[in-house]
């Protein structure tokens, strides 16, 4: 965490979290310096920090790891929680809008976690409500908490994000994981971004033209030619719900799988990172390897969850 304490005061400015590009570096510094002090908690001391605050999860899409860890880190932090798990039996079914769900939920809790299908659905809960909002996935657009995870668990394994070289495989077109990533990667100096993908799943030249300027970055759908240089690999599931046509996804959904024999081409220190669920991309013969960093990574989620919900409480007027 030397970079954490040296650059930044713990200043943490947002009201919500909604995008990672609404994240400067001072507020990406300050969540991870508060994940790292909360690590360090123990939770007899924890479980006051938000006693007088209820929390809502409100999850239209599928999810294991995003909503548990949030549910968890809210209990760990003493708060009272409600939570939909399955936005398909909410009144969304009769055809009410997100805005108006978001609205009536406000009136039941103090900060509101949701994942939708639609992209910039939460920038439209944000709109219409007071309360703070956190993103945990809309469409394939964005999943800021994932990289702020992503972020602490580079952090914890490196000493520092700052010098990075990162590859990012697999669906760059519809994963929400590695939009993120790549943004909030920009802020840091040094960092090589290698975005590695079919040409059908290429980042979108949106965020390729964001990121140019800002950071290094080489697009290429070989991933064999740059294992050596590699600190991490961040591995992404193909994104099956998001393809327009199944066919489609037939023909791509096994182009890189990861399996023991990368390893000869790799640094010591490489690590493999996913955000998880991984269907066919990373065999489990990794699993026991020490590159295999993906399940320490998942358990990250929960302080760095706890120091977001924190951070925002302080803005819930008691
Ligand atoms: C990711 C997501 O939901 O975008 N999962 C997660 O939150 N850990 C990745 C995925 O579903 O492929």
């Amino acid at each position: 965490m030397k970079q954490a304490k040296s650059a930044n005061s713990g200043k943490f400015s947002l009201k919500s979290v909604v995008s990672i590009s609404d994240f400067s570096r001072p507020d990406i510094e300050a969540v991870l310096l508060m994940a790292k002090k909360m690590e360090g908690t123990s939770r007899a001391k924890k479980c006051k920090l938000l006693d007088t605050i209820n929390v809502a999860t409100l999850f239209f899409e599928p999810s294991t790891r995003t909503r548990l860890s949030f549910e968890t880190a809210a209990q760990n932090l003493g708060a009272n929680l409600i939570s939909v798990a399955d936005g398909g039996t909410t009144s969304q079914k009769k055809g009410e809008a997100v805005s108006d769900a978001i609205r009536v939920v406000a009136g039941y809790s103090d900060i509101i976690i949701m994942r939708h299908f639609i992209e910039g659905a939460a920038r439209r809960a944000a709109e219409v409500c007071d309360k703070p909002i956190i993103n945990a996935g809309d469409g394939s657009n964005q999943h800021p908490t994932q990289t702020l995870l992503d972020l602490y668990t580079i952090e914890k394994e490196f000493g520092k994000i700052d010098g990075i070289k990162i590859g990012l495989l697999g669906d760059l077109k519809y994963g929400r994981t590695v939009h993120s990533l790549a943004h909030a990667l920009s802020h840091f100096q040094n960092v090589k971004i290698y975005c590695i993908a079919p040409k059908a799943l290429k980042m979108p030249k949106h965020i390729i033209d964001e990121l140019r300027g800002h950071v290094w970055v080489h697009e290429t759908e070989e991933l064999d030619e740059h294992l050596a240089e590699l600190d991490v690999l961040y591995a992404t599931r193909i994104q099956k719900e998001r393809f327009p046509d199944p066919l489609e996804y037939e023909r791509l959904k096994n182009t890189y799988i990861l399996d023991r024999s990368i390893l000869e081409k790799t640094k010591p220190i490489f690590r493999i990172m996913h955000p998880l669920p991984r269907v066919n991309e990373i065999s489990q013969d990794l699993d026991e390897t020490s590159a295999a960093l993906y399940f320490r990574q998942a358990a990250n989620g929960v302080p760095v969850r706890e120091a977001l919900l924190f951070l925002l409480s302080k803005q819930v007027k008691k």
